[in-house]
């Protein structure tokens, strides 16, 4: 069925002018934009985004780099689209991201891996709506 996933550009593809790369790339695999924006988290907001990691060892990394500058959440939409934006962009490790993908392409490390997508419906809409209004949706 279509349905929708998020993705954000992260900072290291926004400072290194790799936006509009990605987002053609995107649309190029059949992804709709239904909402996008360039917006820049503090460093409590990342922290609140990746709540479900906040036991992790890479935490309070992961909350100052996301912080580091700005970002650009989507919304999209395509048949299938939480799995297949995950095939695009590639595996979190750049090292082990398969050629033609996003982060194969545009990732540095780990933690600046150009992209991040949803990793489940649940998840892309509560990720979502994080960043949108329903009335910023088309
Ligand atoms: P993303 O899928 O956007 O959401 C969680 C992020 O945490 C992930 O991308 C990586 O950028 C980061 N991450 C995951 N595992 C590690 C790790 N072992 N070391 C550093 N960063 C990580």
């Amino acid at each position: 069925a279509t349905n929708r996933t998020f993705t954000m550009i992260k900072p290291d593809a926004v400072a290194d002018g790799n936006s509009g790369a990605i987002i053609k790339m995107i649309e190029e695999a059949g992804f709709r934009i239904v909402a996008m924006k360039k917006a820049l988290l503090t460093q409590t907001r990342a922290g609140e985004f990746y709540a479900v990691h906040a036991e992790r060892p890479f935490y309070a990394d992961l909350c100052e780099y996301m912080s580091s500058g700005a970002i650009v959440p989507m919304i999209l939409e395509k048949e299938n689209a939480v799995a297949d934006f995950r095939k695009l962009i590639g595996a979190t490790d750049p090292t082990k991201a398969d050629e033609g993908t996003i982060r194969k392409l545009f990732a540095k490390s780990m933690s600046a891996n150009a992209i991040h997508g949803s990793d489940s419906d649940e998840n892309a809409a509560i990720e979502s709506s994080f960043f949108f209004a329903g009335l910023e949706q088309f």
